[in-house]
């Protein structure tokens, strides 16, 4: 009878842990730490105050944390949740979610009645969606558990109307207003609940284009009530600006990063947040690299001295950028460089300083070993980008397992 070989892993002196056994055979996982979630929405909270509604902001797959076990947490400690999709939206529905869903995005298609329905709150940047969901017939069964679902008054479905005040991205001109109130007018099933602007600015160091679109907003608020708009949520705030300008939080915030432990530059930088996600594999193979060697795809990195080069079962098809410089990852607590031209599947690092460096050994992409860490803000940098990139880009083929909450790996 043929012998197994013997996998790399088993030849390691440390055990593969049960958790990775669950969700893949490859080692590489991130790590959503459900607890430190809820500890920065409640430390976002605090910094606003009880008199400002938090819309806990879980596009792009909660940024790539996983949105349906994220809102799991944070649904009870938010006010609403928004979304970029109405796709995204109808997943958190068909999970079970009953707060109120803001649709960001907003691109509606033919599916006026379909976003109604749902319950999910439709952000409108233009009088002509305005009238398509005004005309749009909408099936009385949705109605009954409407109030719980949208926060909106019985009878009327809300919807947020956004004001372009100088990103130039979405929304409506100010001078728009009195033609949207008019139309609005013809249109009494639908109630203007929120008046939004989005921030463009607001991590830099100059405060100034920030201020001057928190002005214009305020100008444009004060137009809509002068027209008959009486909107119960003005929102303008992310996480730079609900952090850095009191001014920007108005009724409601809408913080995405920060809920992720996260923030978009130093300048909004909080040291209390905690990263939540953390990107960890294991050496799949060690090479021995003389000399004058060359790595990877073009040979490019050449080892200056006699070096051990660790392969690491993680590449840019999984979200790790191919281009970087100066990037670490951590191995034993230490430091390695990457080195070589990052592959599809697999990259390398220089693992010559790392004593007792073996195959199995954990490999930290984001996240902690021994007294250092990696942020996603690290290798935003080391790659020219910025951390949302790097949370949203973990590819689908990372298994996402979850901690820090009853049901999930301890
Ligand atoms: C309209 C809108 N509001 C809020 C946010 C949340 O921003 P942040 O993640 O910086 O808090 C975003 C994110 O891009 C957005 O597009």
């Amino acid at each position: 009878m043929a012998t197994r070989a013997k996998s790399p892993f088993e030849a390691s002196s440390l055990a593969v842990r049960e958790a990775d056994l669950r969700t893949s055979i490859r080692p590489t996982v991130a790590e959503v730490d459900l607890a430190a979630l809820g500890r920065n929405a409640a430390r976002i909270r605090a910094t606003v105050g009880p008199s400002v509604a938090v819309y806990g902001v879980v596009k792009a797959d909660a940024y790539g944390h996983g949105a349906v076990p994220v809102v799991s947490v944070l649904e009870p400690l938010v006010d609403g949740l928004a979304v970029s999709l109405v796709e995204e939206g109808l997943e958190l529905r068909d999970a079970g979610v009953q707060k109120p869903i803001l649709v960001l995005g907003a691109y509606y298609g033919h599916y006026h009645s379909e976003v109604l329905e749902a319950g999910l709150t439709p952000v409108i940047y233009d009088a002509g969606e305005f009238e398509r969901f005004g005309r749009a017939p909408v099936r009385r069964r949705a109605r009954r558990s409407k109030k719980a679902r949208t926060g909106g008054d019985e009878g009327q479905w809300p919807v947020h109307v956004k004001v372009d005040t100088g990103m130039n991205r979405l929304g409506l001109d100010p001078g728009a207003i009195p033609g949207l109130a008019e139309v609005a007018g013809g249109f009494p099933h639908l109630a203007i609940d929120g008046l939004c602007t989005h921030l463009a600015s607001a991590d830099l160091a100059s405060p100034d284009d920030t201020l001057a679109q928190l002005a214009r907003f305020r100008q444009a608020v004060s137009a809509a009530r002068a027209h008959g708009i009486r909107p119960r949520v003005i929102h303008a705030a992310n996480s730079a600006g609900a952090v850095r300008f009191p001014a920007a939080r108005f009724s409601a915030i809408r913080p995405g990063l920060a809920l992720y432990g996260s923030m978009p530059s130093a300048v909004v930088a909080r040291t209390d947040l905690e990263p939540v996600l953390s990107l960890r594999t294991r050496i799949m193979a060690l090479h021995r690299v003389a000399r004058g060697g060359r790595v990877s795809y073009g040979g490019r990195w050449r080892a200056a001295r006699e070096s051990a080069i660790a392969t690491l079962p993680i590449g840019y098809a999984d979200g790790y950028p191919r281009h970087v410089e100066g990037a670490e990852v951590l191995v034993r607590g230490k430091r390695a460089k990457v080195v070589g031209a990052v592959c599809m599947d697999m990259m390398m690092v220089d693992v010559t300083d790392v004593h007792g460096a073996a195959v199995g050994d954990d490999a930290v992409i984001i996240g902690c070993s021994g007294t250092e860490t990696i942020r996603a803000e690290d290798l935003a940098r080391w790659s020219g980008t910025i951390s949302y990139e790097i949370l949203c880009g973990i590819s689908k083929r990372v298994p996402r397992i979850y901690r820090g909450k009853p049901g999930s790996v301890p």
